[in-house]
């Protein structure tokens, strides 16, 4: 039986606190609370799913958006039309990225933010991700371009940032010239 999230918005205190390190192995709470997010953001990206359960559609969800303020990132990624892969990071660190910097072009959204916000939000084109897979593995991703973005909105949950919080208030919009813009 699929239960929606409750997916805190971003007034909420636990959106704009320092999420804590987790200790590993997790506790079973933890993998099923993962469980449900890896099936929320999928079921988020089906059509047909999503306008049966009323879901907005999102590819990742950080723990402190549930209330939890623990390390934790889940990505749930459509690399081919209903094709996804989930990535499941604890205690995540970014320890390398490229000089190249993208923007989405068409901005971004966040589950825990219930209104649009316009603007570019500068991400790195490529990052690398050190952490902890579910079972306690030092794992590593190397992601690009739209994933790259992902990896960096959700890490910036645990750091209690919101993706607006880097929009250039002065300057919001930027052009092909300036940035590349994906
Ligand atoms: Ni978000």
């Amino acid at each position: 039986m699929f239960k929606k999230l409750n997916i805190l918005d971003e007034k909420n205190k636990h959106l704009r606190t320092v999420a804590k390190e987790v200790k590993l192995p997790l506790s079973k709470d933890d993998k099923k609370t993962i469980q449900q997010i890896i099936t929320h953001l999928k079921y988020s990206q089906i059509e047909e799913k999503s306008e049966k359960y009323d879901l907005r559609p999102g590819m990742g969800l950080a723990f402190p958006q549930l209330g939890y303020d623990k390390r934790i990132i889940v990505i749930v990624y459509e690399y081919e039309e209903g094709k996804f892969e989930n990535y499941v990071v604890v205690n995540p660190k970014i320890i390398s990225n490229s000089t190249e910097l993208i923007a989405a072009e068409a901005g971004e959204g966040c589950l825990s933010v219930n209104r649009e916000v316009e603007g570019h939000v500068l991400r790195y084109a490529r990052v690398t991700i050190e952490g902890y897979d579910e079972d306690g593995n030092l794992i590593h991703i190397r992601a690009r371009e739209d994933l790259s973005i992902a990896f960096q909105h959700e890490i910036d949950h645990l750091n209690g940032i919101l993706f607006f919080d880097r929009i250039d208030k002065n300057k919001p919009f930027y052009t092909e010239n300036e940035i590349r813009l994906i």
